[in-house]
């Protein structure tokens, strides 16, 4: 069996709420599916919480739950009103799709003991588009899933049942609207995906996640057409266009309401467009057009760089690649064309800048695109708490429309707000798998829960969102949530002490990417250097380097490209800095990167302690999973300080001041 995470419906007030799980009124709603949906899950949480099930009314009630149709003027198609007079609890929303919205943040609301006579909650979610993307392989193995095998496929097949519908439930009540089931990197069986062999199947998935208002969507193999009579995937050929609406008809024949497809294209060995001498737009376009009759999105990735680099060239720069390959294209796009593009120039290190395609393309629909499995941030081993990093990401300004322009942050571009962009959001490479508790260590699941709620509302307050899922997860003990909260809130900073400090990034193990190694990528074919030698370490991106900060918009772009004014969290990761060079906190970045070390690794022990003090306050299986994962974290920290800062100290030979083991 599995856990239902913050959907389990442990007892409540009664006194306080009980009044409410007594009737419910739906009034203005035709029954549909996802009406019945919402009302099943009050009826769920009324029987777990109350032990009272629900009357069905049908006539106004004066007291109970009433779900009251509203106009879209004021809440949008996705918006909520919540609020209480007298013996009724008031859900109102303009659709079915905000009904369940409202429906499960009200039941939050109660389950926090938050919600009483004078709660008035309106909430319209910031982003149009909120969406998980899973990279799960049809064999059931899962691309740097950290929490066991998928729950979606299992032996080239796909997997139907309780658990899939528990799933959507989990991703409605956080506000998702859209989920991609397959690996972007769509190989053997999972190209089937869109054939005879499998169609039928994604239609019932499709079916079950629209239930819940949320949509379905697939990767897409973008080379499918090489094996068929068009023997090629030039976005151009005539024969290939029409193989492709042909495609789609059919597709969209068995599954009309699909989202429609992600597609990672000429990519780490991936097929795509350049193949045939094309452009991203040309590719992704005509993908546009084939699905454009039947109201579908193309999501088109911009993870597109060499990765067979050769590691004595100074001047080529993976994180030059997305800008150099898609600006210019800049107005090219399709208006039902999305490109996703990743938080940073990288690939999803602990910290690394803002991509410059925010603000770098202005009149292109995109979105956001981060990563909450823990691929490069302790693979749901070491907890690593990440919405306070992606609130950095979201009120980034990119000085789109010049100097002055403070309102163009990277939240108001991908929603839509700035003006630029049609159509936009967040998408999270999602951290679950069929583990009993869905996310590895119970901890990770902080991630998934934060991404929902933070991508429907991008004003909330990282620590606010942690205290809410300690709460509806754990406890409402305010030593736990306490305890929990201060956890989660000094995580992802231990881990960037412990592991890569100043931006650095990427002394990780190759291709499992857990654990120390600080030369493990440095002389290989994939763009990650950190360049260090015996005087100083860093990538110079400044205009004496390979200029990347130049991709900037002005004032940042003056700001990365002086290592004067460089935020010191990214100093290395701009310049090539001398180890004796001194930070504004007095220390040389070689006692930086000691004490950062040492510090994190203290910072480890004091976390697993922290937990460790919980022991009979929570859940007996949820502590010992994650106390069995502290103690590894706190090992890994280990490694961690004492390789890195060996290495640094025998390649410079400066001593640490304060004389602390060092090997
Ligand atoms: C990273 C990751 C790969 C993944 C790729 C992507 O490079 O290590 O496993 O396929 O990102 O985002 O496509």
């Amino acid at each position: 069996m599995w856990t239902q995470c913050w959907l389990d419906y442990k007892a409540a007030n009664k006194d306080a709420y009980g009044k409410y799980f007594t009737t419910l009124y739906v009034d203005g709603f035709k029954k549909d599916d996802v009406i019945s949906t919402a009302s099943d899950e009050l009826a769920r949480a009324s029987l777990s919480m109350f032990e009272r099930s629900l009357d069905i009314d049908i006539s106004a009630p004066n007291k109970g739950i009433i779900i009251k149709k509203t106009g879209q003027e004021l809440l949008g198609s996705e918006g909520y009103h919540i609020y209480a007079d007298g013996d009724i609890a008031y859900i109102e929303a303009g659709t079915p799709q905000a009904v369940i919205y409202g429906v499960f943040r009200f039941l939050a609301l109660v389950r926090t003991d938050a919600f009483n006579d004078k709660t008035d909650v309106t909430e319209i979610p910031s982003n149009p588009i909120r969406m998980l993307d899973h990279w799960d392989n049809m064999d059931g193995s899962i691309e740097r899933g950290y929490s066991g095998n998928s729950f979606f496929f299992e032996n080239n097949d796909i997997i139907i049942n309780e658990r899939t519908r528990d799933y959507a439930r989990l991703i409605a009540s956080i506000g998702i609207n859209a989920v991609a089931i397959n690996n972007v990197n769509v190989k053997e069986a999972a190209t089937d995906l869109v054939n005879k062999r499998f169609i039928d199947k994604v239609a019932k998935l499709s079916d079950i996640f629209a239930c819940y208002g949320v949509k379905l969507f697939l990767s897409l193999n973008y080379a499918m057409p090489i094996e068929y009579e068009p023997e090629s995937a030039d976005p151009l050929d005539e024969k290939v266009i029409t193989w492709w609406k042909n495609k789609m008809k059919e597709v969209y024949d068995v599954i009309p309401n699909l989202g429609g497809f992600l597609v990672k294209a000429d990519s780490e060995g991936r097929p795509g467009p350049f193949t045939y001498g094309r452009t991203q737009a040309d590719g992704a376009n005509m993908l546009a057009e084939a699905i454009r009759p039947y109201g579908g999105l193309i999501i088109w990735r911009c993870f597109v760089y060499n990765c067979k680099q050769d590691w004595r060239d100074l001047k080529t720069d993976r994180a030059r690649a997305g800008y150099d390959y898609f600006s210019s294209l800049d107005g090219q796009f399709a208006d039902n064309v999305i490109l996703q593009i990743k938080n940073g120039p990288m690939d999803f290190q602990v910290r690394e800048p803002v991509s410059p395609l925010f603000g770098g393309m202005r009149k292109t629909n995109q979105m956001l695109e981060v990563q909450i499995a823990q691929e490069y941030t302790g693979h749901q081993i070491d907890v690593c708490y990440l919405i306070p990093w992606f609130k950095q990401i979201l009120s980034f300004k990119t000085y789109m429309n010049g100097a002055d322009d403070t309102e163009s942050t990277v939240a108001n571009i991908i929603s839509t707000k700035t003006g630029n962009v049609k159509i936009g959001g967040m998408v999270a490479v999602t951290n679950t798998g069929n583990d009993e508790n869905w996310t590895g260590n119970d901890l990770a699941a902080a991630n998934l829960y934060g991404f929902g709620r933070l991508a429907f509302n991008t004003d909330l307050d990282s620590e606010d969102i942690a205290r809410e899922w300690i709460k509806l997860t754990f406890s409402h003990d305010k030593e736990v949530e306490d305890t929990i909260s201060d956890i989660l809130m000094s995580s992802w900073p231990a881990y960037e002490k412990y592991t890569a400090p100043l931006g650095i990034g990427w002394m990780v193990k190759p291709h499992d990417h857990y654990g120390p190694s600080v030369d493990g990528y440095e002389y290989d074919r994939w763009g990650t250097y950190h360049r260090a030698d015996w005087q100083s370490i860093g990538v110079e991106r400044g205009p004496d380097g390979t200029d990347f900060a130049g991709q900037y918009n002005s004032p940042n772009r003056e700001m990365y490209r002086d290592a004067s004014k460089t935020p010191e969290e990214l100093l290395l990761f701009f310049h090539k800095m001398p180890y004796k060079h001194v930070l504004s906190s007095g220390k040389t970045i070689i006692q930086h990167i000691y004490d950062t070390h040492f510090e994190g690794y203290e910072e480890a022990k004091r976390m697993r302690d922290e937990w460790n003090s919980l022991k009979g306050k929570i859940d007996d299986r949820a502590f010992l999973e994650s106390k069995k994962r502290f103690d590894m974290q706190v090992d890994n920290a280990h490694e961690w300080c004492d390789i890195v800062n060996s290495y640094f100290y025998r390649k410079c030979g400066i001593d640490d001041e304060k004389g602390r083991t060092i090997y």
